[in-house]
């Protein structure tokens, strides 16, 4: 006889864990099972072990999908001052590094603990949270309203089911794309996935920019119509670091990524410079704002070395529209080993903002990764975790 409870939920990690703590909560009995060894496997590595757990100008225009109103539901009703309270309840100091973005002051661990501990606190509000790990789920079906759920020869089941299995980034944690197969076996269609928040990588032609692998740079990256002010690194197979993260996000095969080295610089900047201190020279020019080398190999490759006063008003024109759109075209993404996110993912037409579950089917929850919501880089992926495992909670 399988053994019952209100709901079961799929995937111990961030969004698992925050719909089951809420759950738990609201007195329900909620059983977590996860394949896993432990649970939070992707917090604990997060922001550089502190764990980016949101970002205050969480908005929905900072997310992806093929529909970018779904999100707005969910996080205008669990909102980032919200998880900022719960930590503060959890007396868990952070700060802010930059552009929104709040980190742990000590270790992502202490949010991995905040979640097992709400989890916890569920008995003492008439309900249950029960989170097994080193459970593989075998199979899944929908009978008589029930949802029965096997895993290592033992059987469960509950009226409702929340997947919160994620998405395939990064699948030596053990990231599946299980939850896509499930969505599609119970008739959701699913958005084609995609690694995102990813480096990129270029054909050996344009590798001339090997030579400054690990040098990192202020620079304006567009893709399409996205545009991220912030680093970018080059790296001995392309280009990395946060701008480029982001735009990875919205690159396509084909496409070439802009990047405009002097964001600051108006135009003319370089024929006045000429003007103003005719001896100096581009590379030591361009070395005011950028690293030293990456400004010798720029100046080099505009075959630019010389004394500005020596140079025709022209060729400078041309440099300043170069070095403001300097295009790459990258061959691929370093894939899913390196992505911190999948974009792509449970078509949100098949299922509720309010509660993320299939219109079909109201007792079958959809939340974080797995489905087609993205968020750029800087805490908003866990913000989508936190804000659609409050939004199902609600609803269970
Ligand atoms: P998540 O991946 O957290 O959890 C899914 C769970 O399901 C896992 O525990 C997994 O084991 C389990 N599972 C998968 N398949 C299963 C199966 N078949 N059976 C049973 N269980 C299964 N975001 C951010 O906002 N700030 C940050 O600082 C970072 N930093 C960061 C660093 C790195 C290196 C990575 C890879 C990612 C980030 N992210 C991030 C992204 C963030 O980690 C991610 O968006 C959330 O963890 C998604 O939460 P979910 O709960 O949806 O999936």
């Amino acid at each position: 006889m399988p053994s019952s409870h209100d709901a079961i939920v799929l995937g111990a990690g961030a969004a698992g864990l925050m719909c089951a703590g809420v759950a738990g909560q609201r007195g329900r009995r909620v059983l977590v099972l996860d394949h896993a060894e432990r649970p939070g496997n992707k917090i604990l590595i997060s922001g550089g072990g502190r764990c980016n757990f949101t970002n205050i100008a969480t908005a929905p225009d900072r997310f992806l999908s093929a529909n970018p109103h779904f999100a707005r539901s969910a996080l205008a009703r669990y909102t980032a001052a919200d998880f900022v309270a719960l930590v503060d309840r959890h007396g868990i100091t952070w700060h802010e590094k930059t552009l929104g973005q709040l980190f742990c002051d000590g270790s992502a661990r202490q949010i991995v603990d905040l979640l097992l501990d709400e989890c916890a606190a569920a008995g003492a509000h008439g309900g249950q949270v029960d989170v097994q790990c080193g459970q593989a789920i075998t199979d899944v079906i929908h009978a008589d309203g029930m949802f029965r759920v096997t895993a290592g020869g033992q059987h469960w089941q509950a009226p409702a089911l929340v997947v919160a299995t994620g998405g395939p980034s990064i699948p030596k944690l053990g990231a599946t794309g299980f939850a896509y197969d499930l969505a599609r076996r119970f008739g959701l269609k699913v958005v084609e996935p995609r690694p995102a928040l990813v480096p990129l990588t270029l054909p050996g032609e344009e590798l001339m920019f090997r030579q400054l692998s690990g040098i990192a740079a202020p620079v304006a990256a567009t893709a399409g119509k996205a545009s991220f002010r912030e680093a970018a690194l080059f790296t001995h197979r392309g280009l990395s670091g946060p701008a480029i993260l982001q735009v990875s996000s919205y690159w396509r095969r084909g496409q070439p990524v802009v990047i405009d080295f002097l964001p600051e610089a108006g135009t003319g900047w370089l024929r006045q410079a000429k003007r103003d201190m005719p001896r100096q020279t581009l590379p030591r020019l361009l070395a005011r704002h950028l690293p030293e080398r990456l400004a010798e190999a720029l100046a080099e490759r505009l075959g630019l070395g010389g004394e500005l006063v020596g140079m025709a008003d022209a060729k400078l024109a041309a440099a300043e529209d170069r070095l403001a759109g300097w295009r790459f075209t990258p061959n691929g993404s370093e894939g899913y080993a390196k992505a911190e996110v999948t974009a792509g993912g449970v078509a949100t037409t098949g299922l509720s903002g309010q509660t993320m579950a299939a219109r079909h089917l109201p007792g079958l929850h959809f939340i974080g990764e797995a489905v087609d919501v993205t968020g750029w880089l800087g805490g908003y992926n866990f913000q989508w975790a936190w804000a659609s495992g409050w939004a199902a909670a609600q609803a269970l």
